[in-house]
């Protein structure tokens, strides 16, 4: 399935595969996203910002992960850890970028 990260006026495309977690994904295709508690919901550094017109597309994030987000400076309405989201179908085309440095 595709997904795109955007950057600016710049987007590229790279692929996810249901049932793996987006933060799987975006490693594989490079991104910069540490993911350094290995999905723990103890680091943040798998943070992405969804596209707003896409957000809703997600399942809930969980109370723990809001409250992990809380916690995350660059946090916006639509921020998720990409650690929690298991891809789905649902997902085929997301945008995503990623907080700036
Ligand atoms: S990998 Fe640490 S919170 Fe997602």
């Amino acid at each position: 399935m595709k997904l795109y990260v955007v950057d600016g006026d710049a987007v590229s495309e790279f692929m996810g595969e249901p049932g793996e977690r987006l933060l799987d994904a975006c490693q594989r295709a490079g991104l910069p996203l540490e993911g350094t508690c290995g999905g723990d919901m103890a680091c943040a550094t798998c943070h992405v910002i969804v596209a707003a017109e896409d957000f809703a597309r997600l399942p809930p994030a969980s109370e723990e992960e809001e409250d992990m987000l809380d916690l995350v400076p660059a946090s916006r309405r639509t921020s998720r850890l990409a650690c929690q989201i298991v891809l789905t179908p649902a997902q085929e085309m997301l945008r995503l970028s990623l907080p700036a440095a």
